[in-house]
């Protein structure tokens, strides 16, 4: 049970405050009944504003097809962010939501949005090996032992200790692949074809875990069934 304007503002609906306003406006009820005080307690999936269930109320997933030149940082400054993508009041909850890793300014595809920890922890722990597939497409024409080079455990990329894990190259046409991983290091993908001589050109990520795109456009974005 749930005060109602501890409830709205932890939501990002409105503040505290505001929600004394909202309660007395009529547009809270509980159980199909109109609430008159803010102060007054409800389990959250019995609570309705303007008729509509409240969103997501015991935490948040949601998919994100990232367009390119978006970054996927809070701060400002470096161009356009993930979160101006999503709905205001996403950002607005306690806690806020973020992303489940990170995809580069360069790169479009699939990014998981969430405002529960355990759940980041869960998608990005290297212990986890959550496969990502990105789709890739380079500068000259991949060569088959690509596919052994990246299946041997052993690529190193520059300034690192410990080789990358096995990872699956699929070569679909002269300079198209798709690559899984299970890790998630700083520029992954793209330093991977760099250190065997190839400049990624456009990169894409197609799939993170179970989840895929399906029929999202840039831009757009879909609440999933947490897990
Ligand atoms: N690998 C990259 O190089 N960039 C990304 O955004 C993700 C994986």
């Amino acid at each position: 049970m749930r005060r109602l304007d501890q409830l709205l503002s932890s939501l990002g609906y409105c503040t505290r405050r505001e929600a004394e306003a909202v309660v007395k406006g009529g547009q809270v009820s509980i159980n199909g009944i109109v609430a008159t005080r803010s102060d007054q307690r409800a389990d959250p999936h019995q609570v309705t504003l303007d008729g509509k269930p409240l969103e997501a109320p015991d935490g948040l997933l949601a998919v994100l097809h990232k367009p390119l030149g978006y970054v996927c940082t809070h701060a400002d400054g470096e161009g356009p962010t993930i979160y101006e993508l999503l709905p205001h009041r996403w950002l607005a909850r306690n806690p806020a939501v973020t992303s489940a890793g990170r995809l580069d300014k360069d790169t479009s595809g699939l990014i998981l949005i969430t405002d529960i920890g355990a759940l980041v922890h869960r998608f990005t722990s290297p212990k986890a090996e959550v496969e990502k597939i990105y789709e890739v497409t380079v500068d000259h024409a991949l060569e088959p032992s690509l596919i052994e080079t990246f299946a041997s455990g052993t690529v190193m990329l520059r300034g690192e200790e410990r080789p990358c894990l096995p990872a699956k190259l699929v070569i679909h046409s002269a300079t198209t692949a798709s690559l899984t991983i299970t890790e998630g290091r700083y520029h992954q993908v793209r330093r991977m074809f760099a250190s065997q001589g190839w400049h990624v050109e456009a990169l894409h990520r197609s799939r993170f875990g179970d989840y895929t795109l399906g029929d999202l456009k840039e831009g757009q974005w879909r609440i999933l069934e947490k897990p």
